[in-house]
């Protein structure tokens, strides 16, 4: 640990704040820290801070965070950089705290205010390394990567991810290319689903070609798309219409029957549910797919409520969790695909 290790730095969807400060605030209680965070709806950033001056420990595993995209410790905080020089007090702070590190990523959190300082935090990244490399702080076997979060012009956090349980994208947000003949937007939150919420062992393991899924509430079929890219064959439930084209791929039967009421002959490989229901139902129908031997895997959004969304999204995992009697790996996260929402992984053990 470097620093005092009293405050944790955690990037996440705007507007969601409250919703990250719970939750790990909550984390830091089930280690036995008293901790308060300290943020502002809108921030995009949350600290989360000793309330007894003792460390924290090491800032939590990004996934095992639902609502936080990056997790970093905070190292030093700096109020007043001087406009010509901003990397030198962040560069002696590393020195001073005896870090080398593998990279500096300079960055804003993504939030309104820390849009108009992303060229700024661009072209500091551009000068950091070389500055580091001058004072020897680079070492590209070290598994620290330093953060230097612009909150304004002149007011900056300097923090650290430890590589083997942070988030490997700028801000936490994996930049997804769309797929060109894929039917909707929403494709890109099940593709990312893949990437953050299975391994790589588990995405050769548990995508493989001639598997079966069925994706409820599936028009006009973005999900079912990411599917057939890998030549997984997938029955579509939904009363819409599915795309044209997606359906020429001959590996897609739709049926427009009720998501809540269909199930499958067979066991499939996956079930994956965007329908737009309760949160709660939708776990509850997941938990019956899965324990119920109708299906291996899954992957579904839990669409959240306006208020207590914390409370609902915990009932939800702990309702689902028993009903799988810790025979699957639960993993839920609030994708950059998701709004209102957090996309939720059951894999089997
Ligand atoms: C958010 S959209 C799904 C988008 C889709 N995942 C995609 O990538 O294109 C939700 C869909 O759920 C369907 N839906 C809602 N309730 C349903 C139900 N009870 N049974 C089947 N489909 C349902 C709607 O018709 C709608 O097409």
């Amino acid at each position: 640990m470097f620093g005092d290790g009293t405050t944790w730095l955690l990037h996440c969807r705007t507007g969601f704040e409250p919703e990250c400060a719970e939750e790990s605030v909550s984390m830091a209680a089930r280690h036995g820290k008293h901790a308060f965070a300290r943020t502002a709806r809108g921030d995009a950033l949350v600290e989360i801070v000793s309330a007894d001056g003792t460390a924290l420990g090491p800032a939590p595993q990004w996934r095992e965070l639902i609502f936080a995209r990056q997790s970093l410790a905070l190292l030093a905080s700096f109020d007043a950089l001087d406009p010509k020089d901003r990397l030198g007090p962040p560069i002696e702070a590393l020195a001073d705290a005896g870090m080398r590190v593998a990279d500096l990523w300079v960055e804003s959190p993504d939030s309104e205010a820390g849009g108009d300082l992303r060229a700024l935090a661009r072209a500091l990244e551009a000068a950091a390394v070389p500055a580091l490399r001058k004072r020897t702080l680079v070492d590209p076997a070290s598994h620290w990567r330093a953060h230097l979060v612009l909150r304004s012009g002149t007011h900056a956090l300097l923090a650290y991810a430890d590589l083997r349980h942070a988030s490997p994208w700028p801000m936490g947000i994996p930049r997804l290319k769309f797929p060109k003949d894929a039917p909707s937007r929403s494709t890109l939150k099940l593709d990312e689903a893949f990437l953050v919420l299975l391994d790589d062992s588990e995405r050769a393991r548990l995508l493989r070609p001639g598997m079966t899924a069925v994706d409820l509430g599936a028009a006009p079929g973005g999900w079912t798309w990411q599917f057939v890219a890998r030549s997984i064959h997938v029955t579509a439930i939904d009363n819409g219409p599915m795309d044209a084209k997606l359906m020429d791929s001959g590996l897609v039967e739709h049926r427009r029957e009720d998501g809540f009421r269909y199930r499958p002959r067979q066991r499939v490989d996956w079930v994956v549910c965007d329908m737009v229901e309760q949160p709660a139902r939708v776990a509850a129908l997941m938990g019956e797919w899965l324990a119920g031997g109708h299906a291996r895997a899954a992957v579904f959004n839990l669409k959240l409520p306006m208020k207590k969304r914390w409370l609902e999204v915990r009932r939800c995992l702990d309702g689902l969790d028993d009903a799988l009697e810790g025979r699957w790996s639960l993993r839920a996260k609030q994708l950059y695909h998701d709004r209102e929402e957090i996309t939720v992984a059951a894999v089997p053990r």
